[in-house]
């Protein structure tokens, strides 16, 4: 698996250090475990036992159903552009799907990965500082590829690519084609900041124009998304007036549904 992807990758150092296993927890876990390894790391696994999403939810990531990795970092950048690392994460994983595998995706604010109004995949960051400094970032990906059946709680919004496009993606060749154009953004993420792929971040934010609600703390609040700021907070505009919403601190779904 690991000489395949390796076969396919056209980066400098993302990726270069790949490290495969069948079974683990979570990718995130074991990159938080195995954080003394070179920037760039990639892990990846077949199956997740404890594999996790955003605001504690689990990951369900059966084995052979789908591609669940994490990308080991180590930015030079202070710890508030962070929150950044998410949205250029899920922008690569729609670009490729879409350059590469003719696929209608979307990114819905901040971390889901859309295909057919249904979620695809998501995109769960996680980060370890050292007084002001970031030490590490680890960018987990996860996206479904051939499950053709979800959980009961899940079932009327999860999908896979397969399921949707009746594609069987080769899942080597995805996560060499994902980890290539993460790279190039990546670094031009560093040397720039947010604004080097923010327009197009929005381009393909299926949140935006859209009534949405926002869940903060439980409570419960009509809303329309009409943009994301430079700080990666979605704006808002409410009776209350408009305003930012942090991503660590609500969820957002459509009025009608999902999206
Ligand atoms: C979400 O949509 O809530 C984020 C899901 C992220 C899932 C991926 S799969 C690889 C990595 N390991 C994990 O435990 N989670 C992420």
């Amino acid at each position: 698996m690991c000489e395949k992807i390796k076969e396919k990758l056209n980066t400098e150092y993302i990726g270069r250090n790949l490290c495969y296993v069948k079974t683990t927890d979570s990718t995130n876990l074991l990159a938080r475990r195995e954080s003394c390894r070179s920037d760039g790391t990639v892990f990846i696994a077949d199956e997740q036992t404890d594999g996790r999403g955003r605001n504690g939810k689990k990951w369900i990531s059966k084995k052979a159903d789908g591609l669940w990795m994490s990308i080991l970092l180590k930015p030079k950048i202070s710890p508030q552009r962070l929150s950044a690392l998410t949205l250029l994460a899920g922008l690569c994983v729609v670009k490729t799907l879409r350059e590469k595998y003719d696929a209608d995706a979307f990114v819905k604010w901040p971390n889901d990965i859309v295909l057919s109004r249904k979620k695809l995949g998501g995109i769960l960051c996680e980060a370890a500082f050292e007084k002001d400094s970031v030490s590490y970032a680890v960018v987990g990906i996860g996206i479904n590829l051939f499950c053709e059946s979800f959980d009961k709680e899940i079932e009327n919004i999860a999908c896979s690519l397969h399921s949707e496009c009746g594609k069987k993606a080769d899942k080597d060749t995805l996560c060499a084609d994902i980890l290539n154009t993460f790279e190039p953004m990546y670094t031009k993420f560093l040397k720039s900041g947010i604004n080097a792929f923010l327009p197009e971040y929005k381009k393909y934010c299926i949140t935006l124009g859209k009534e949405i609600t926002v869940i903060k703390n439980g409570e419960e609040q009509n809303a329309v998304a009409e943009d994301v700021n430079e700080n990666g907070e979605l704006i808002v505009k409410t009776q209350k007036g408009v305003f930012p919403v942090l991503s660590g601190e609500v969820s957002v779904r459509g009025i009608f549904g999902y999206v």
